[in-house]
């Protein structure tokens, strides 16, 4: 088997892609890594190479891919996570971006009703289209005239497709998100893709939500919910939302995958997070949960199961960094998850 492909990126990518390589390599399963440690926003400031066709070839040759997180304060275009991330997602067309979403430990939950607490979710994003693709472009920049667009990308090839996979994910219903009372021709797409998905799964409970709606709901009883299918912009704000209901942003994890192709690019949900980077206090539960994602794609069920056992294991007894009431290092963090490794 080809290796995984890593990325750390930049802040705290390598520090808690760190933990999540050592604790993969302590399964014994043999999976081995290419790390391309050079993929950073330092080479970019440097160079202006965000991945370079060679890097972007060997991410593709592997048999999955490991991100820490992209960004940088110092860049300020969106050039390089367009460079890096997007270019991945897009040109290996990585469809879905799945969140999976389950609250860690009851201490956690930033919700005062305990009734509303078990909330095991999936988020299904839409991952290669709607406002992300770069399509539009700026009339008299810099003027007081100037005028700024960028489209927001909808095919039927695309929407149906995740939505299509949400169904192949629903444990017990599915629930699309969108903004079809005011965004129109995007919204009639979505619309009638999940009328058509509809018709032909008579027997998963779905429902719709306007995306205002579904935040509201999210809070007030996000036991309704089992996979919720929405756009790409929806989807990345709504799994932020549902990180921190979960046990924190610095928890959750994501795959973006091609179900064709069977690859996939596995990132936590937060980013580089520049405040903190550094101190060796990130939380590395995040990227450890995303190698469980990793490893169970590849077939290793049973130790994907173990490492979140583990995790939850961890959280419980405190030993877990200060964002999820502990004392411990981001390397202690990982090194109490391993220690509960059976
Ligand atoms: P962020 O997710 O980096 O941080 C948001 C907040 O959450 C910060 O207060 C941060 O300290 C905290 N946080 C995040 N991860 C944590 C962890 N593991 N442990 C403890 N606390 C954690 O979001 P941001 O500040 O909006 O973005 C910072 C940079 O990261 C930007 O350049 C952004 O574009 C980039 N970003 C990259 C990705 C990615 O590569 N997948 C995702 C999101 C943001
Ligand atoms: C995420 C991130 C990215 C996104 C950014 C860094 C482009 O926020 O993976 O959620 O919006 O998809
Ligand atoms: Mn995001």
């Amino acid at each position: 088997m080809p290796p995984i492909s890593v990325i750390p990126g930049d802040g705290i990518g390598p520090e808690v892609i760190g933990e999540a390589l050592t604790t993969v390599d302590e399964l014994g399963i043999g999976l081995e890594f290419d790390v391309l440690d050079h993929v950073n926003a330092d080479r970019f400031l440097r160079t202006g190479v965000a991945l370079s066709d060679e890097d972007f070839q060997r991410v593709g040759a592997s048999c999955a891919a490991l991100l820490g997180a992209v960004g940088d304060p110092r860049v300020r275009s969106s050039e390089y996570a367009r460079g890096v991330l997007l270019r991945l997602r897009f040109d290996l067309d990585l469809y879905v971006n799945y969140r999976p979403v389950k609250l860690l430990h009851d201490r956690l939950s930033p919700l005062r009703d305990a009734t509303r607490r078990a909330v095991d979710l999936v988020i299904v994003r839409e991952n290669t289209e709607g406002l992300y693709t770069g399509v539009g472009g700026t009339l008299r920049p810099h003027s007081p005239h100037e005028v700024a667009i960028d489209a927001e990308v909808n095919t039927h090839l695309g929407v149906s497709r995740v939505i299509d996979f949400a169904f192949s994910a629903a444990r017990t219903g599915v629930c699309m998100v969108d903004k079809s009372n005011a965004v129109r021709s995007g919204g009639q797409l979505w619309q009638r893709c999940w009328r058509s998905a509809v018709a032909e799964h008579p027997d998963v409970a779905t429902s719709h939500l306007y995306v205002d709606a579904a935040a509201m709901k999210l809070i007030s009883d996000p036991t309704a919910f089992d996979v919720i299918v929405t756009n790409n912009s929806y989807g990345d704000i709504l799994s932020d939302l549902t990180a921190e209901l979960a046990g924190g942003l610095g928890t959750a994890a994501s795959a973006n995958i091609n179900d064709t192709t069977g690859f996939g690019l596995y990132e936590p949900v937060h980013g580089s997070a520049p405040d903190i980077a550094g101190k060796g206090i990130a939380n590395p539960i995040g990227a450890i949960l995303t190698s469980a994602l990793l490893i169970e794609r590849l077939g290793h069920h049973r130790e994907a199961a173990a490492v979140r056992d583990a995790v939850s294991a961890a959280v419980a007894a405190g030993r877990c960094t200060p964002d999820v009431g502990g004392e411990l290092t981001t390397k202690d963090s990982g090194a109490a998850i391993r220690a509960e490794l059976v």
